[in-house]
């Protein structure tokens, strides 16, 4: 038999990759479709569900998105998520209005109370935070609807028609805000559509490899492989799909943590692809001399970047593809769409206008981190890789406040290396998903045996996240940041004063640049 799918319709809300992503957790194949796919398309794939994202839009304007009504006909079970509830509502003769402040425009976390009898919510507590973004109201429900969800400002949260198998929820199960969200999700796929669960990363990367061979035909493929998880997982797919057409150039920019370059070039020995390493740590710190400005930095890194595999591209001879470790979150923070522009990521925003390559192939653009482990892992590399912490493109240089010198570069590496080898000994790794530290470029005053001293202050960051786009500061045990601080000031040169950064994201980002 055939791969059970779920069809996600983007009607072009914000969080609609993430619906995505929930429904692959709950181990069912899921692909996002424009809100124009035509309804003989998605008949022709013959889904077990077909989810209606969110948008910004609102169903009564005529020039809004909608679907084809037909595909209420077609007997496939649906959920509707915000906008899509009422698209759903809209569509089957209920009416949707503006939101007064009196009628229930909700935003942010809102307690809801959930009717347990309807399939959405089986087996879920009666009650619950949910993550509401609405500025419109269902003034009328559908007939045959029932309402199986409210808050205190809104009697229609979700509604139900449990014979035709239609859904709908004004709030967003697919953000961690909403509480028990993924098991709605996990209810809509197999108690209502039938989900056997049969879909898994194993299928997931045979697919990626066989897409990047017919992408890449028996062109040659030129991978900047950066050190960290994403681009060594890109490496060991392009390695798996396309062997030894594959180059992987691995700049050595100087701007790595303590012994990464060698541990890198050691994990990938054992594939029979051409490895490049390229000490190219003076070109680097040369172009960024004087450089301060923390924009300016990830631009002429990133332009160095492509300078350099221009180079090593010629040595090669010609190369049809630059093969990069592009993840979702990057493409989403660097600005998709009208998303706000937060940082240029050197490997989406920075890139050049002139690159001397036919075309960029970025096999893990739509994965988020969590899933690009799990690939990693499909592909047999080894676990410290695999569970590596993502390390920026830029490195060292954004975690190097002001200008970046190989001094200052040098004592960093040092003090993070203590930081994270502290980590390990007090086995909390588990706890943080990204620790490092940070040279700030403020001196102050200290004293050290009878002298003074007027040295850098180091900041330490940790953070626990799931999608990095949100992120809580790690409550570290005070006895391992003592242990951590003490250290550093011992054995770190040009370090006299140690402070922990206790900001979540938002406001503050994760990296200081
Ligand atoms: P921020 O600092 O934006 O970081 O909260 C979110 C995540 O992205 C990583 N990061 C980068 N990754 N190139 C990358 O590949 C970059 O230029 C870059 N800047 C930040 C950061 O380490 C965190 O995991």
């Amino acid at each position: 038999m055939s791969q059970q799918e779920v069809i996600v319709l983007d009607f072009g809300g914000q969080y609609n990759q993430l619906i995505a992503r929930r429904v692959r957790e709950c181990n069912v194949y899921c692909e996002v479709k424009p809100y124009t796919t035509p309804l003989s398309d998605i008949k022709a794939r013959s889904p077990i569900g077909i989810i209606f994202t969110g948008g910004p839009n609102s169903v009564y304007e005529e020039t809004s998105p909608h679907v084809d009504p037909a595909i209420f006909e077609l007997g496939i079970p649906i959920l509707g998520i915000c906008y899509g509830c009422q698209l759903i509502a809209h569509n089957l003769g209920g009416k949707v209005v503006p939101a007064s402040s009196a009628t229930a425009r909700e935003y942010g976390k809102t307690e809801t109370f959930f009717d347990t009898s309807c399939t959405l919510f089986k087996g879920l507590p009666a009650q619950g935070i949910s993550w509401m973004s609405h500025g419109d109201y269902m003034e009328k429900v559908p007939e045959g609807f029932a309402l199986t969800a409210h808050s205190d400002g809104c009697p229609n949260v979700a509604i139900a028609d449990e014979v035709r198998k239609f859904y709908g929820v004004q709030f967003h199960p697919e953000v961690n805000h909403t509480e028990n969200g993924t098991d709605m999700i996990r209810n809509f796929l197999y108690e209502i559509c039938g989900a056997k669960g049969d879909w898994t990363m194993g299928d997931y990367c045979k697919t990626a490899i066989a897409q990047v061979r017919e992408k890449v035909g028996d062109g040659k493929v030129l991978l900047a492989l950066s050190g960290g998880v994403d681009s060594s997982v890109a490496a060991a797919l392009l390695a798996e799909a396309v062997g030894k057409q594959l180059t992987c150039v691995f700049v050595d920019h100087g701007l790595m943590r303590k012994d990464e370059g060698d541990e890198v070039e050691a994990a990938f020995a054992k594939w029979d692809i051409n490895f490049v390493r390229v000490d190219a740590e003076k070109r680097f710190l040369d172009k960024l001399a004087g450089v301060t400005e923390p924009e300016r930095k990830r631009k002429i890194i990133g332009e160095e970047f492509i300078r350099v595999f221009e180079d090593e591209s010629k040595k090669i001879g010609t190369v049809d593809f630059l093969a990069q470790g592009t993840i979702y979150p990057d493409v989403i923070e660097s600005g998709l769409g009208n998303a706000a522009t937060i940082k240029s990521h050197h490997n989406v925003g920075g890139l050049p206008d002139f690159v001397d390559f036919k075309e960029i192939i970025e096999p893990l653009r739509m994965l988020f981190k969590d899933e690009v482990r799990q690939l990693g892992r499909e592909l047999g590399l080894p676990e410290y890789l695999v569970m590596r912490q993502p390390f920026p493109g830029p490195g060292l240089a954004i975690r190097c406040i002001g200008e970046v010198t190989k001094e200052k570069l040098d004592t960093l590496r040092e003090a993070d290396f203590i930081f994270r080898d502290e980590i390990a000994k007090a086995h909390l790794e588990g706890t943080m998903n990204q620790y490092f530290a940070v040279l700030t470029n403020m001196r102050s005053v200290g004293v050290q045996g009878d002298g003074r001293t007027y040295d850098y202050t180091l900041a330490l960051r940790s953070v626990t996240t799931t999608d990095f786009m949100t992120a809580d500061w790690t409550r570290i045990p005070y006895e391992v940041l003592d242990r951590v601080s003490v250290r550093i000031v011992n054995e770190v040169p040009h370090i006299n004063r140690i402070v922990y950064d206790i900001t979540s994201k938002p406001p503050a980002t994760i990296e200081w640049e």
